[in-house]
């Protein structure tokens, strides 16, 4: 296989960021350069190789790759002769000493033939010329070749080496089956979360789905209402399970004692004192147990990505600073997370990423960010997997760490189709694995099809979970634990 050339993906070879337009090519096993350019925005342009005549179907794409300085780079990979689609998006380091790369093409393309691979270096983190080299580009079929991830290889080695007999361990559970990766979260309300005795065993993370709100607890200005959440967290944490606490500050059914203030100064000092208190309550009634909090929820709005008006109208992003500055004085070492939904829309999502710059720039004590991932059967599994990369990069260039939570996941299929939501499900853990080294806890929003909070819009049963409504593991599970 070989590298034809390289195009700049608005169609001219003068976009900014410029490759050399002729590649010294390659054929098998020989080496292909492409040199860049870096000076200006993003991943803009790709050098190309032609690969039609590919087995159809899912296969692996392996080829080894290098630079002169270590780069992120996107590699895309396209089906289809006219009218072409990316099929598979993903963001790797490139080093300086070559190493195999290996993407899936995935259940999506069976029938199909990938015709192209592009490889996009990335002006981030440097400036200047460079060369990226090519090697190797060949696929395997998936199904007949047998792969070991980098984390099996790891362990395996921390065994004794290649050569050991890998020893089988029985392992039933989501959260076992994850250890390596993250935690495994479940979400349930005050009326249900006594109903999953046969399925809680698959999670070590749990969520109350309302009542760790400001709705529940704070309904009345200076009389904090614990007993709900105070119950359900006992329950869970005998059970093992570490606490998501959700969440301080949302602007969606605040009381009135927080909406009516207008004055500045009085805000900030409500929103201080209310933060302050409740994370204080649950570090000193569960200890360590609770482990971060989503301390501001939804600040972004939908349109255009400004602002929500509730607070900010009042405070500016001073309430939310407020807010997290509050809750690490409670509490030194739990996490901080801010929490938002539609972070695969690029416009909300550069909003989010402004607004943690600010923060991050102004030292507001931020560990991470929660992406909802109430998703469809329709979801585009490539864009989720682009807004994890761009909280990766914005960590990166700000030289500050940031934890990524899925924090309400469910997929809406309202056609019950085992089959979409077995293949969705499949692709967004996958995408989660790879990112497994900054995505530390996944939770679903729910457990089980026979409660959801989508089934509560009038739509009838969303059927978005793992397990159906008798508890039976759905195609979906499978999805998910068979890797
Ligand atoms: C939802 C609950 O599931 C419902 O029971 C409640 O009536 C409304 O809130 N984003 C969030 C969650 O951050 O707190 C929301 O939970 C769902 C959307």
């Amino acid at each position: 296989v070989s590298f034809t050339g390289c195009v700049a993906d608005n169609g001219t070879a003068d976009c900014g960021f410029w490759l050399s337009p002729t590649l010294k090519t390659s054929s098998d096993g020989e080496e292909a350069q492409i040199s860049y350019l870096a000076n200006t925005d993003g991943f803009t342009a790709y050098a190309e190789s032609d690969v039609s005549g590919m087995k159809d179907g899912d296969v692996y794409l392996n080829v080894d790759l290098k630079a002169t300085a270590e780069i992120p780079a996107r590699v895309e990979i396209v089906y289809g002769q006219s009218g072409e689609s990316a099929a598979v998006f993903s963001e790797i380091r490139i080093g300086t000493e070559y190493e195999r790369y290996s993407f899936r093409t995935g259940n999506s393309l069976s029938g199909k033939s990938v015709s192209k691979v592009r490889i996009y270096p990335s002006y981030n983190a440097l400036s200047g010329y460079g060369i990226v080299f090519v090697k190797n580009l060949t696929y395997t079929d998936y199904y007949e070749t047998k792969f070991y991830d980098v984390k099996s290889v790891s362990d395996d080695d921390q065994n004794g080496g290649e050569n050991e007999p890998n020893v089988p361990v029985q392992v039933d559970y989501l959260h076992e089956k994850y250890a390596g990766y993250f935690k495994m979260g479940m979400c349930a309300g005050y009326n249900d979360y006594g109903n999953y005795g046969d399925l809680e065993a698959h999670y070590n993370s749990f969520t109350c789905e309302n009542e760790m709100k400001l709705y529940v607890i704070g309904q009345t200005e200076g009389r904090y209402d614990y007993d709900k959440a105070d119950r359900m967290i006992r329950y869970m944490v005998d059970r093992g399970k570490q606490i998501r606490g959700h969440t301080l500050i949302w602007y969606n059914g605040a009381p009135s004692w927080l909406t009516d203030c207008r004055d500045k100064t009085q805000l900030l000092n409500k929103i201080d004192t209310y933060c302050y208190n409740v994370v204080k309550h649950f570090k000193d009634t569960f200890g360590g147990s609770v482990y971060c909090w989503d301390v501001v929820n939804e600040a972004i709005s939908d349109s255009g990505g400004a602002y929500r008006d509730t607070f900010y109208g009042v405070a500016g992003i001073d309430y939310i600073k407020t807010a997290f500055r509050a809750a690490r004085r409670a509490d030194p070492n739990v996490k901080l997370f801010y929490n938002d939904y539609n972070m695969d829309d690029r416009v909300k999502r550069n909003a989010v990423i402004e607004m943690l710059r600010e923060l991050i720039r102004d030292g507001v004590p931020i560990d991470g960010v929660g992406m909802q991932g109430h998703y469809g059967t329709y979801t585009q599994a490539n864009n989720v997997e682009m807004a994890i990369a761009a909280f990766e990069n914005l960590a990166e260039e700000t030289n500050h760490p940031l934890e990524i939570h899925i924090t309400e996941l469910d997929v809406k299929n309202y056609e019950n189709s085992d089959s979409e939501l077995e293949r969705i499900y499949g692709e967004l853990f996958e995408v989660f694995r790879r990112h497994a080294d900054s995505i530390t806890s996944v939770t679903t929003w729910g457990v089980s099809d026979e409660h959801s909070w989508l089934n509560e819009v009038g739509k009838g049963n969303a059927h978005p979970f793992l397990f159906d409504e008798n508890h039976n593991k759905k195609p979906a599970f499978q999805a998910v634990f068979d890797f």
